[in-house]
């Protein structure tokens, strides 16, 4: 499917997630003021919601209510807006913009922008914590590990160490599937939670479906580093090369990344089709995370 009529299929997800993250962020008079700007700022009108989607289709196809699938969707997206400000941070990959617009630290300072990840980390928790109570502590759990120095934080990590080193795909595999792919999959695994789900074979297929989509999610991100335009992508191109990153075209080249990007795909479009329900909404997302063109 054309990328853009993906992208049309993602709008009301998109509105509604917008909306709801609207209500739940504190208003931009709410002392301290600069912090609940900034942190509006980082948070609104911007970001192609893949993590929020993946949890509202997720749960439309066991037959969740978007209702109870809000809280979760805007508890991933908080969590991915907060390593956003603090990945752009000058200690980590020193990115001017975001999104289009300068980074946070940019727009603001590098204190401000440091505390927006930590008010966001916080209200990303706040929000599961309301959700019904046989399922949160199973949803906190999900999201903390995927957050944590086992997911998204340890990938983050790595990344930072892994600058100019690695040399095998292997290792650049794991940092990924951690820093990027962790999230994805517990995004997926919340929608699938939050309806009820506790089959153990369809949650593992899940999984597995969301681990390759989150790797190809990365690679293809690493890709459009190299062919993208920065005004297209609404982030500095040729950053990765100019930092020195661990990349997969840094690493296998171009051609082979695209190829590395496609069997990501297959493989979490072979997870999907050993579900007995209808997954085309799933293959979609997993067909613009390879696609996309920002
Ligand atoms: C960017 O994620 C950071 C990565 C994990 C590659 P997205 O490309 O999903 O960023 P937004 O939310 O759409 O801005
Ligand atoms: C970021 O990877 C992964 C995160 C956990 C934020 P990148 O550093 O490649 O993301 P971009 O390209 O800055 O969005
Ligand atoms: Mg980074
Ligand atoms: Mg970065
Ligand atoms: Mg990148």
């Amino acid at each position: 499917m054309p990328t853009q009529a993906i992208d049309e299929q993602l709008i009301p997800y998109r509105a509604r997630i917008e909306s709801y993250l609207d209500q739940v962020l504190p208003a931009s008079d709410t002392v301290p003021e600069i912090l609940h700007e900034a942190l509006r700022y980082s948070t609104l009108k911007a970001g192609k919601r893949l993590r929020a989607s993946l949890v509202y289709m997720t749960g439309e196809m066991y037959s969740a209510g978007l209702d109870q699938l809000d809280a979760p969707a805007a508890a991933v997206e908080l969590i991915h807006a907060y390593s956003l400000v603090h990945d752009d941070l000058p200690c980590m990959d020193d990115d001017d913009l975001r999104r289009g617009k300068p980074s946070c630290h940019r727009a603001y300072d590098e204190a401000t922008a440091m505390l927006v990840g930590d008010a966001l980390q916080s209200l990303a928790f706040e929000l599961l914590a309301s959700v019904g109570q046989a399922i949160c502590p199973v949803l906190c759990n999900i999201l903390a590990r995927a957050s944590g120095s086992l997911g998204m934080v340890g990938g983050q990590a790595l990344d930072l160490q892994a600058a100019d080193k690695v040399t095998d795909l292997a290792h650049l595999q794991q940092i990924h599937s951690m820093k990027t792919g962790a999230l994805i999959e517990a995004a997926v695994l919340m929608g699938a939670h939050t309806a009820g789900i506790t089959d153990s074979r369809h949650l593992q297929l899940l999984s597995d479906y969301a681990s390759a989509l989150g790797l190809g999610f990365q690679i293809h991100d690493d890709i459009l580093d190299v062919i993208s335009d920065t005004a297209t992508l609404g982030k500095q191109t040729g950053a990765d090369e100019a930092n020195a990153k661990a990349t997969y075209p840094g690493l296998i080249g171009l051609k082979a990344s695209k190829q590395a990007a496609n069997d990501a795909f297959q493989q979490a479009d072979q997870a999907l089709a050993q579900l007995p329900m209808d997954t085309q909404k799933l293959e979609m997302l997993a067909d613009y995370a390879i696609n996309r063109i920002y």
